[in-house]
């Protein structure tokens, strides 16, 4: 990995950070960046190619996002994509247009030769949104496809490194869009696929080791994946330095905490502490019924089991954190991301008086990337594919008093259900699902007697990022299996039902 990046500059496009992502899926390191770095800064990182997003503005717009023009002189390959292009357009001697006819949606694509679409059919489908459109390429361009409402639907200036495509190949709609993209990056930038897993395993450790030296590093282990690759990769670089401290607030599903534990001292050999705090979490819990409440308790009991565990560690220099590249991102980029976790969110957040220097292994990596890392590490499957959990743990799923029978019957319900929906194979395809305990009572009737039991709700949502979930059309026959099984092996439990609401209006958890 000599090469420098391949970066996406940021104009406004909804899309910008899916470009990133598919560059990385072609093996080629890309990171976004804002639209106002200068020529200098591109110089100073080596930047393989630059791509310019699209973006909501008309290049005639008054606050339309400019680029340096610096950058064109750079001789580093560019691609514009969509208001990309079109700036490239206006700034290098073409033109643009408002033109009365706007392409959203599908569109046929002729094309005429050209280096992007080296290899690939001269008709094809791609993906258009647009209103503006190039009437004129750039000076010294050669049109290379066009579409029906679109004539300069892509243009290139093989010798200026320049393309543009009026389209957009990031998204699964433009059916040879990643070919496109391949083209411009193996043809065009002669970037190498060298961006893999274990690639980053070996830059992580090396950075880590520089970072840390010989000095004492301490890792808060949740169960969910990031902070496990952080934890391992961190111990792949520094071994014995690294301490990880596993509060177990005894709101964790059926078998997780035993499999931490397992995972960690059994099988990686990762000095580790397990504070069995169950007991402390639940006398706080006693008696509160309130959503915010809860939390606030536990996050606040968290920190404070953390911080005597820290302190009974002696001096500790470095504090492991699993920040992944979408929350530098959305915390607007490089500056203060340290103190970034959600306030919703917050719990498994550590104290942010703590003064420790912040150790962020993840920090150049989306989801999907941190997976692929864990298991290059060996990290086991059900780890690693693990559905997110919320910090407050099944607390915010007992809607009423946390108590200890609830929990068992809670984790006994949600145990069923994942087994089942595994068996099926549909775990990977569910964003999250989990049981619900609401701490009402219903009247049933099993054998000849009346019973009074708790319902059990089953939630199960789709997602791409869950700010957004729709729920699952799990099967009809599964749903059957799992309703039977929790009536039938959890006494206290007497119905169970279905949660059909997307979020919004829902949320995912029920507090
Ligand atoms: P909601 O319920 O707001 O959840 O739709 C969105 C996503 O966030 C998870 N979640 C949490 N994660 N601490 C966390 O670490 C929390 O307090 C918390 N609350 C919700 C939730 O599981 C879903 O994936």
């Amino acid at each position: 990995m000599n090469a420098g990046p391949v970066l996406v500059l940021d104009l406004g496009g909804q899309y910008a950070q899916l470009i990133a992502r598919r560059v990385r899926e072609c093996g080629v390191y890309s990171e976004l960046v804002g639209h106002d770095v200068s020529a200098g800064e591109i110089g100073r990182r080596n930047a393989v190619a630059l791509i310019f997003s699209g973006g909501p503005a008309s290049v005639y717009a008054e606050d339309a996002p400019h680029v340096d023009p610096g950058l064109f002189e750079l001789g580093v390959p560019t691609l514009g994509i969509c208001y990309g292009a079109q700036l490239m357009a206006k700034e290098l001697g073409g033109a643009v247009e408002r033109t009365d006819v706007s392409e959203f949606g599908k569109t046929a694509l002729r094309v005429d030769g050209g280096e992007l679409f080296a290899g690939l059919p001269a008709e094809q489908v791609c993906w258009m949104s647009h209103r503006d459109t190039v009437t004129a390429p750039p000076e010294g361009a050669r049109v290379t496809a066009g579409s029906p409402s679109t004539p300069v639907a892509a243009f290139e200036a093989a010798a200026r490194g320049l393309y543009g495509v009026q389209f957009h190949p990031e998204v699964v709609h433009t059916p040879h869009g990643q070919a496109v993209l391949e083209n411009f990056l193996y043809r065009v930038a002669g970037a190498s696929p060298v961006w893999t897993a274990r690639a980053v395993i070996e830059e992580q450790v090396e950075r880590i080791r520089a970072q840390v030296g010989a000095e004492r590093v301490l890792c808060g282990l949740s169960g969910g994946v990031d902070s496990a690759v952080a934890a391992l990769l961190v111990h792949k670089a520094v071994g014995e330095q690294l301490t990880c401290v596993f509060v177990d607030h005894g709101l964790l599903r059926k078998d997780e905490a035993a499999q931490v534990v397992d995972t960690f001292g059994a099988n990686f050999h990762v000095p580790l502490v397990h504070v069995d705090a169950a007991e402390r979490f639940l006398a706080r819990l006693e008696g509160v019924a309130d959503p915010e409440e809860k939390r606030r308790r536990i996050g606040e009991e968290f920190v404070r089991v953390f911080e005597e565990e820290a302190r009974r560690l002696g001096d500790v220099p470095f504090l492991v954190q699993g920040t992944l590249y979408s929350d530098v991102i959305e915390s607007g980029g490089e500056a203060g991301v340290a103190a970034l976790i959600k306030s919703h969110h917050n719990v498994g957040g550590l104290p942010e008086n703590m003064e420790m220097e912040l150790v962020e292994p993840l920090r150049q990596l989306f989801k999907d990337e941190v997976r692929r890392v864990g298991e290059e590490l060996g990290l086991p499957e059900t780890m690693v594919w693990r559905h997110p959990f919320p910090g407050p743990g099944l607390a915010v799923r007992i809607i009423g008093e946390v108590t200890p029978e609830r929990l068992e019957t809670l984790r006994e319900a949600d145990a069923i259900l994942l087994e089942e929906v595994r068996r099926a194979g549909l775990y990977r395809e569910l964003w999250q699902c989990f049981c619900v305990l609401p701490t009402i009572r219903s009247v049933g009737v099993q054998g000849d007697e009346r019973t009074y039991g708790y319902p059990v709700v089953i939630r199960a949502v789709t997602s791409e990022d869950a700010m957004t979930a729709d729920w699952a059309r799990l099967p009809y026959d599964l749903l059957e299996t799992i309703s039977g099984r929790i009536v039938n092996e959890i006494p206290a439990v007497n119905r169970v039902v279905l949660d059909i609401t997307s979020k919004p209006p829902s949320t995912i958890e029920w507090e």
